[in-house]
């Protein structure tokens, strides 16, 4: 059964929906600078408006109403706040965010704030983003000023989203151009100013939030699935989640979470990297480490061999295999064994903080959006994740992603995501089936699933 006050809701991300390039004030982020590169996003496209959430937030939220959530996760845009980076705020900016935390408050939606969805000011970038030894720094302030802004409504935080996507993908792409010593002290830098980053912006919010404040992370990684339920194979399957290997440790699991949660490396740390490994002084671990509230998640699918071997299948995929629009495995398991893994190794309670899967959806000659994969989809994974809280994991939430259609990075606007269909047209939207069956497991607390 799913908890009382289980924190049902939907997640999106400031760049992926809100649009308003350069608004009120708002300084050009990393990724609009990025998408002005053609090359950049599937078909040139670029999120200068996307869903135009920054002019529309009022109607979105009360979709959200309309849907039911309890709670919703978003992000801020760090140069809508701070067009530099650091310095002057853009008052315009944060009026934005307020405004919409009010909105989600009068309809009774808690709103949870993620920090860092890959949305670093486009100066900061140009003095080495966070290989800059002043990143955290940077960090910080511009975490002081979200909570002294937003902290006497927002009680939920998390500092990052994905370390694993920005910090990881974009290193392995440099060190092809500079070389893998090069590549790999620049990786290094990076890594251990996210760390204290985190750390410092943990330091912020416990310092300065006008309220008690419950802080995470929304990190993901590779979650194996035990070939049969023998001890024997769960454990292989946990081991090999947790394993740092030497190719792609700065995509998995344990080289970003046990620093944060069990203040050390991986064990293979030193092996793997000796000599390369950050030094943190005593202090650093310290506050790099304190403690956290809840222990984030986002998880789509089980771990496939990575990097995908072009023209074959993976360890779940076989031929005419259910996949997403992405091309993602539909492994509902997954959401039963990735809180369970979490909890037995970082012994924190876990939200998860993203899950869903993308279709080609559009709207019937009904005027209705029907995605019945989604659906089943949802159900599918849901009733794995209630498996494993009857087992006693504690789960404090789900937030689906996304709450409504949106720009897909790199892959633009084909893949759907969303509860709520945009017509990027007239920005139109509207509930899909989805969104009503989801609207309909919050009302019966999950009850729904069972029928
Ligand atoms: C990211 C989202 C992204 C989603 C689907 C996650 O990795 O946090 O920004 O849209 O996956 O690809």
């Amino acid at each position: 059964m799913f908890p009382e006050n289980f924190l049902w809701g939907a997640a999106s991300a400031a760049h992926q929906i809100e649009g308003g390039y350069l608004d009120d004030g708002k300084g050009p982020g990393v990724w609009d600078v990025k998408e002005q590169d053609k090359n950049t996003v599937r078909h040139g496209e670029h999120a200068r408006i996307a869903c135009d959430h920054y002019h529309r937030f009022q109607s979105d939220v009360a979709l959200m109403k309309q849907i039911g959530l309890k709670s919703y996760r978003f992000s801020i845009s760090w140069p809508r706040i701070l067009p530099k980076g650091t310095g002057e705020i853009n008052e315009k900016g944060l009026q934005f965010y307020s405004d919409l935390v009010d909105a989600l408050l009068e309809s009774n939606i808690e709103p949870i704030v993620t920090l860092y969805h890959w949305n670093t000011p486009y100066e900061l970038d140009q003095l080495g983003g966070w290989k800059n030894p002043d990143s955290s720094d940077w960090f910080a302030a511009y975490t002081k000023v979200v909570v002294d802004c937003l902290s006497d409504r927002v009680k939920y935080w998390i500092t990052f989203n994905e370390p694993q996507m920005f910090a990881g993908i974009e290193s392995m792409m440099a060190m092809e151009k500079t070389g893998k010593e090069q590549g790999l002290k620049d990786m290094m830098d990076c890594c251990r100013n996210i760390f204290l980053a985190h750390g410092k912006a943990v330091s912020a919010i416990r310092g300065y939030a006008k309220q008690a404040a419950r802080i995470g992370m929304a990190p993901t990684g590779s979650v194996f699935l035990p070939k049969d339920h023998s001890p024997k194979c769960i454990e292989d399957a946990k081991e090999k989640s947790f394993r740092m290997s030497p190719e792609t440790f700065v995509f998995e699991n344990s080289w970003w979470a046990d620093p944060i949660y069990l203040g050390h490396f991986p064990d293979e740390a030193d092996n793997v990297l000796g000599s390369a490994l950050p030094a943190f002084s005593e202090a650093e671990w310290k506050e790099l480490s304190q403690p956290l509230d809840f222990c984030g998640f986002n998880v789509y699918q089980a771990a496939t061999i990575f990097p995908v071997p072009e023209h074959e299948y993976d360890e779940y995929a076989y031929q005419g295999s259910p996949r997403s629009a992405m091309g993602w495995n539909i492994t509902p398991e997954v959401l039963y064994w990735a809180p369970r893994f979490m909890y037995e190794r970082y012994h924190l309670p876990v939200l998860i903080t993203e899950n869903g899967t993308a279709g080609l959806d559009w709207v019937s000659l009904d005027g209705q959006v029907h995605d019945p994969q989604r659906i089943d989809y949802m159900a599918r994974y849901l009733i794995e994740l209630e498996k494993a809280i009857d087992e006693g994991i504690p789960v404090l939430g789900y937030q689906y992603w996304s709450v409504m259609d949106n720009f897909e990075w790199t892959s633009g606007y084909d893949c759907r995501f969303g509860l709520i269909h945009v017509d990027y047209r007239t920005l139109e939207r509207t509930i899909k089936d989805s969104g009503f069956f989801y609207g309909d497991i919050i009302k019966t607390n999950g009850k729904i699933l069972h029928k």
